[in-house]
């Protein structure tokens, strides 16, 4: 059995091979090539010593392998290292970015593209990916929204459990899964201010409805590893803090993998004001928890001092080191090192299937927005499309931040899938109006966005003229939102709206798609444009996703796991808010809302138009009265009341009236995928339990009160229809 084993190989290593075995390096030299002299040969020396326990952005069949012999045929202790990079969606085939996944809310979509990314990541050696990114966030500032599901906990939940599956499949040890990441642990998509490393602060009740549930799925899910995260919640660095760590995962949730810290996290509890050096630092993670650091030099500078002073007790390390074998052994590493350097798989895998499957998931994830005198799809009978914006034929930024291994300018753009799909009769020009990001851009590079260059403005309006319809692809440059990238303004940036205007001055038959990885402003286009479409940012076959849509050869599905704004004075915007004391009033100003916008989203959670109406029939409850241990529930009938075949994704919301705690004005708490052909109605159920009316409480506990409680069943977090029942234990 597994603990036997790990048991067998802590007993004979030393404190140092201990504390090697909980830091990971940064592969930044050439692994295939000679260690220069510096830094780099130092790192090689400690893995040749058996030292370092796993590293980071090393790829490749060779480099893995060389890392690995250097480690297995010089060290001691011959315990195997594992390759971590962040393989977050996609690794050479690129899939939606997450936010725009999880707009299809299909979860086998999620699983199915995540189990794609571990084989083309493990046929390249890297057998740890730092994903799911399961951070709730509520504000479109936030740069990195991008890579989570959105502002709901139930949704985010269900998206945490595919991903892990897909990862890690049913056992780690066959080579064509590689171990998850559940990260980051735990806040900081609620950075205040949507500011990226900002500080959190909330409160309990936040923390354990809010934030933690996503987390303790991907934990029930069985995820290898966890990792914590750069911010400080409630005034603790999450890194250092006992409490989520020690308290909540590896305690009450009893989790038994490891938790690796985020780059550098443990000595940035200097510059927090929590440590006074990297020593310091070391002794605060490694008691609260944090069992690996990642590229910091914490717990090499800090840990074997710290046990020889006596500050830190030898168990602490020995638990550490015990989850990180133990993860080593279920992927079967000690069997075989190189199991993952395998040619023969790298040369099998099947690219082509998966460009075919990345543009399956891509146009589930395209949200319909408006579709004024049903514009879209494009009639057969249009004859001459105008084609206009710095995105439209742009093949970089469909591939998004964090792009892993996925090429720069390899995805389809939308002028090409246009092509692609549309008869030979029908003429498309094809104008750029405007650039967006300018010069090189990449991960770590400020933006460069164009505000001055116009000069291409003219050419696209003559252009436009002339069309029956105008398709303006717009909306934000690839490296505009991800890490670092948040922003204050969350508006077209740069030209694009000018262009928009000019264009619109001569052709109102305008359909608008928008390439993004945040929530934008967009109450201009929303109250003038026809026709919007939001396609964020999907990866390798994203023209022809797109296509695939205006075309109406695939009838938008796609749903918002986020809000989006009138303005970007609401963020923090999300539908599960608080009601407050003072929620409406006809007559007064003094009740919660700002005096300048409506109350609301522009768009609202869940939202997402087909080329097809569904109808509700009024839901029915099977009982006004549920107690524990029974289960009651609410169908409602949908019809396709249109005339072409759809896919509705019905959702069920609840509301706790009164409680302990104030709770949520709805909160999701279950969906369904309806395909339905046109006329065709189906009866959908959900069922009605305890453990649905679950939160954590007053008293500190994940518990339902008894009471009232509304149940609401819609399209989307607005527009539903309710019925109250009464819970009694
Ligand atoms: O996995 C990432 C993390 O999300 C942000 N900091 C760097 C890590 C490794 O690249």
């Amino acid at each position: 059995n597994v603990e036997a084993k790990v048991d067998s190989v802590l007993n004979l290593m030393t404190l140092e091979e201990k504390v090697g075995q909980m830091i990971q390096y940064n592969g930044s030299w050439d692994l295939t090539g000679p260690a220069s002299e510096t830094g780099n040969k130092q790192k090689e020396d400690r893995l040749k010593k058996g030292l370092v326990g796993s590293m980071l952005n090393v790829l490749s069949v060779e480099a893995t392998e060389k890392a690995q012999r250097l480690n297995m045929e010089n060290s001691r202790i011959k315990i195997p290292l594992i390759f971590g990079y962040d393989v977050i969606h996609g690794y050479k085939t690129i899939f939606p970015v997450p936010l725009g996944e999880t707009a299809s809310w299909d979860m086998e979509a999620a699983e199915e593209s995540a189990r794609i990314a571990a084989l083309e990541s493990v046929a390249e050696g890297v057998n740890w990916t730092f994903s799911p990114m399961i951070d709730i966030s509520r504000d479109a500032r936030w740069g990195r929204i991008m890579e989570g599901s959105g502002e709901d906990p139930y949704l985010t939940s269900r998206i945490a459990v595919a991903k892990v599956k897909g990862y890690q499949g049913d056992d780690l040890s066959d080579p064509r899964t590689i171990a998850a990441t559940a990260k980051h642990f735990a806040g900081y998509g609620l950075a205040e201010g949507g500011k990226d490393y900002n500080a959190v602060n909330i409160g309990k009740n936040e923390l354990h409805n809010v934030v933690l549930p996503p987390f303790k799925a991907a934990a029930d899910a069985g995820v290898a590893t966890f990792m914590n995260s750069f911010n400080t919640i409630d005034g603790i660095p999450a890194t250092g803090s006992a409490s989520l760590q020690r308290d909540i995962l590896k305690g009450a949730w009893d989790w038994t993998g490891f938790m690796v810290s985020d780059w550098g996290s443990i000595a940035e509890m200097i510059p927090h004001g929590f440590a006074t050096d990297k020593v310091h630092a070391a002794e605060i993670a490694v008691k609260a928890g944090s069992d690996m650091d990642m590229e910091g030099g914490a717990y090499e500078a800090g840990l074997e001092k710290l046990v020889a002073e006596g500050k830190v007790d030898e168990t602490l390390i020995d638990d550490a080191v015990r989850r990180i074998l133990r993860v080593k052994f279920k992927m079967g590493l000690f069997e075989d090192p190189y199991k993952y350097n395998d040619a023969e798989l790298l040369a099998s895998v099947p690219y082509e299937d998966h460009k075919a499957t990345a543009r399956d998931i891509a146009k589930k994830s395209i949200v319909l927005l408006k579709n004024e005198n049903d514009l879209l799809p494009i009639k057969s009978s249009v004859k001459k499309i105008a084609v206009i914006g710095p995105l439209a034929n742009d093949k970089d930024t469909p591939i998004g931040n964090w792009r892993a291994q996925g090429e720069a300018n390899s995805a389809v753009s939308v002028l090409e899938g246009l092509k692609n799909t549309v008869d030979t009769s029908t003429e498309i020009t094809y104008s750029k109006g405007v650039t967006l990001g300018q010069g090189e851009r990449s991960f770590l590079m400020p933006l460069n966005i164009n505000k001055d260059d116009r000069s291409g403005i003219s050419e696209a309006v003559e252009n436009a003229k002339s069309a029956e319809l105008v398709i303006m692809v717009l909306g934000e440059d690839a490296f505009q939102s991800g890490e670092g990238r948040s922003q204050a303004n969350i508006g077209l940036a740069g030209l694009q709206k000018e262009l928009l205007k000019e264009i619109y001055k001569v052709n109102k038959n305008i359909a608008l798609v928008l390439i993004n990885g945040r929530p934008m402003e967009i109450t201009w286009s929303a109250e003038n444009i026809p026709a919007i479409v939001e396609a964020w940012q999907l990866g390798s076959e994203s023209g022809n996703a797109i296509a695939d849509v205006l075309r109406g050869k695939y009838n938008p599905s796609g749903k918002l796991p986020v809000s989006f704004p009138r303005a970007v004075g609401q963020e923090p915007l999300y539908y599960n808010r608080k009601n407050t004391g003072r929620p409406s009033s006809a007559e007064h100003v003094t009740y919660s809302h700002y005096t300048d916008i409506t109350n609301g989203a522009l768009y609202p959670f869940g939202f997402g138009l087909s080329y097809t109406d569904f109808e509700y029939a009024k839901p029915v409850i099977s009982s006004n009265e549920l107690k524990t241990g029974e289960e009651i529930t609410l169908s409602v009938k949908l019809t396709n009341s249109g005339d072409t075949a759809g896919k509705e994704v019905v959702q069920l919301y609840l509301r706790d009236m009164v409680a302990s705690t104030t709770r949520p004005i709805k909160e999701l708490k279950g969906f369904e995928l309806v395909q339905l052909e046109p006329g065709e109605s189906k009866e959908v159920e959900f069922t009605i339990d305890e453990n649905m009316l679950k939160f954590y409480s007053a008293s500190e506990k994940w518990e339902a009160e008894n009471g009232e409680f509304e149940i609401m069943v819609g399209g989307n977090s607005e527009d539903v229809q309710s019925v109250n029942f009464n819970f009694s234990k």
